[in-house]
């Protein structure tokens, strides 16, 4: 314990596998992504009880739009059903949500009107940032960031590293989240999948093969431990 490093402050996970689960347990995989969403649950407390700051959760991509209609329907059903049964939970720990991605356009209305609910229900709060990655790509986020640098920034302005960070999701309108000190994916799965390109440049990965359904906060707190031991250099030494 004596040379632990500090807890990281910005946690991100790639939460993958509700369909694989799904199968190996012979349920719909909507059952296999309502099973996720409890196992979500359980990481949002545990990352408050431990003390992290950000926790960014990767709910639905850009690309996930390519699944079949009645799934991605399915997916926006239960975050109204999580909002519906867990919004006041959240509010009372203090947490504050934010949404990283293009909420306002291809969402389902009552989707969008949780959305704005849980906004508005926990603008002012002060606990754990709690961001959903929601309808959210890197790529489409670092486009949108040139596009509003564009017609923002004068013409003969210099654009620095801080100006881009800014125009991210991540950026000024979500009250700049630091970088990912972590990134963790479930399912065995090894790729960022348009997940955080600009902001993972020197976050730390962690991998495992179980699935998000069954991922419990006993693992989440080893993998903290385990990253807690290790050494960041960021290019020096
Ligand atoms: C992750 O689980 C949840 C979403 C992408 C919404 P998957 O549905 O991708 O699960 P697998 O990868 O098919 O097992
Ligand atoms: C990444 O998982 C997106 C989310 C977890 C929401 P995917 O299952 O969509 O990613 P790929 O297709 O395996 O790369
Ligand atoms: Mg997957």
């Amino acid at each position: 314990m004596a040379d632990k490093k500090p807890m990281p402050v910005h946690v991100a996970v790639i939460m993958d596998g509700n369909g694989r689960w799904a199968e190996l347990n012979k349920v719909t995989k909507l059952q296999g992504h309502n099973q996720g969403m409890w196992a979500m649950k359980e990481i949002i407390k545990k990352s408050d009880v431990m003390g992290i700051k950000y926790l960014t959760v990767y709910a639905f991509s850009t690309e996930n739009w390519k699944r079949s209609q009645e799934e991605v329907g399915g997916i926006f059903r239960l975050l109204v059903k999580f909002v519906g049964s867990e919004l006041q939970e959240l509010d009372d720990n203090n947490v504050k949500v934010n949404i990283l991605g293009d909420w306002h356009d291809k969402l389902p209305e009552d989707a969008k009107a949780s959305v704005q609910k849980a906004l508005d229900t926990t603008k002012d709060n002060t606990g754990l940032v709690f961001n959903i990655a929601l309808n959210y790509g890197s790529r489409a986020e670092i486009v949108r960031a040139v596009n509003f640098i564009m017609t923002h920034y004068d013409p003969s302005t210099e654009i620095s590293e801080e100006d881009i960070s800014r125009a991210l999701y991540t950026g000024d309108e979500n009250g700049n989240i630091p970088d990912p000190d972590l990134i963790i994916r479930t399912s065995g799965e090894e790729r960022l999948s348009n997940f955080l390109l600009w902001q993972a440049a020197y976050s730390e990965f962690a991998f495992t093969d179980t699935l998000w359904p069954d991922f419990t906060p006993e693992e989440y707190e080893s993998m903290i431990e385990e990253y807690r031991t290790r050494e960041r250099r960021y290019g020096g030494r």
